[in-house]
C-alpha cells in the first residue's frame, strides 16, 4: 500500500493527464548504455503509469511516445523505437486485458511504419469495447500538425457548404483536433527536469496545471504519478477569476 496513494482526493481527480515521456536517452547512458535500452526500460513506466490510473481511476492518459520532430532522429533510433512500439503494443495485451484499458492514438498515423499500423489497429480494436482508462499514445504527434489539420479539415467544410464559418466557435474547432474525444487534461506532466512543452498539445492544454520532475522516465513510479497528482490537488485553478469568486 502507497501513504502517498492514500492522501489522494479520490472526488478532486484529474480526468485526463498528459504525460511528456522525457529522459530514456540520458538515463541510459549515464549507465554506460545505448540510448534504445532507456526506451526500453521506459516501457515499464508506462505500464506502471497505465495501472496507476487504473487503479484510481483517472479516465483518460495521454503519452508522448513519440513527436513528429522525433522522425528527424538518427535512422537506427527511430527504427529501433517503430520495433519497440510494435513489441511493446502486441506484449502489453494481457496488462489492458487485466485492466480494462482502452487502447487509443492520437497523431499522424499514416507516417508509421505498416506494421505499426497494423499492430495499434489490431489492439485498439481489440480493446475497443473496455471501459476502464483510456490510454492514447500521441505518436508521429505534433500539436502544430493537429491545429493545422483541423484548420485545412475546417475550411474544406467550409468550402462544402457543411460549416457556416460564422458560427466556428472553440466547441467546432476542438472537434476537429485529433483529440476530440477526450476532455483537456487537467495535470501535464514532464520528466527529465526539462521545462518547456515540445509541440504537445498546445490547444488542449490552455488551462492544464503543469507539473515538472526531475526523474528520468524510466525511473518514474507510481508514487511519483501520485505526488504529481497530490500536487495537482493543492492548486487553485481560477481560470481567469480571483479566488473570491470562486468561493
Ligand atoms: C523520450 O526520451 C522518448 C522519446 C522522445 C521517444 P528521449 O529519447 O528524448 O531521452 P533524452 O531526452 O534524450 O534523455
Ligand atoms: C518530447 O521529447 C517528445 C516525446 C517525449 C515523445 P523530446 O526529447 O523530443 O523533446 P525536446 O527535443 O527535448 O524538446
Ligand atoms: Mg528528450
Amino acid at each position: 500500500m502507497s501513504a502517498i496513494k492514500d492522501k489522494l482526493i479520490k472526488d478532486k481527480l484529474p480526468q485526463h493527464i498528459a504525460i511528456i515521456m522525457d529522459g530514456n536517452g540520458r538515463w541510459a547512458m549515464g549507465k554506460g548504455m545505448e540510448r534504445i535500452s532507456g526506451h526500453q526500460t521506459g516501457v515499464e513506466s508506462v505500464r506502471r503509469v497505465a495501472e496507476a490510473c487504473s487503479e484510481i481511476g483517472v479516465q483518460n492518459l495521454t503519452l508522448y511516445a513519440f513527436s513528429t520532430e522525433n522522425w528527424n532522429r538518427p535512422k537506427y533510433e527511430v527504427d529501433a523505437l517503430m520495433e519497440l512500439l510494435v513489441r511493446t503494443i502486441s506484449g502489453e495485451m494481457q496488462t489492458f486485458i487485466d485492466n480494462n484499458i482502452r487502447l487509443r492514438a492520437i497523431g499522424n498515423l499514416d507516417q508509421l511504419p505498416e506494421a505499426c499500423r497494423e499492430e495499434l489497429n489490431l489492439a485498439m480494436s481489440k480493446t475497443s469495447k473496455h471501459d476502464g482508462l483510456n490510454l492514447i499514445l500521441a505518436l508521429s504527434y505534433s500539436a502544430r500538425w493537429d491545429i493545422l489539420n483541423a484548420g485545412k479539415k475546417m475550411s474544406n467544410d467550409v468550402l462544402q457548404g457543411i460549416i457556416n464559418p460564422l458560427e466556428i466557435n472553440e466547441n467546432i474547432f476542438k472537434s476537429y483536433l485529433s483529440t476530440a474525444a477526450f476532455p483537456d487534461p487537467e495535470l501535464l506532466i514532464r520528466t527529465s527536469g526539462e521545462h518547456r512543452i515540445s509541440n504537445f498539445l498546445l490547444w488542449e492544454l490552455a488551462y492544464t496545471e503543469l507539473y515538472f520532475c526531475d526523474k528520468l522516465w524510466p525511473d518514474f513510479e507510481k508514487d511519483d504519478l501520485y505526488t504529481a497528482i497530490l500536487d495537482y490537488q493543492k492548486r487553485e485553478r481560477r481560470f481567469g477569476l480571483t479566488s473570491e469568486q470562486l468561493r
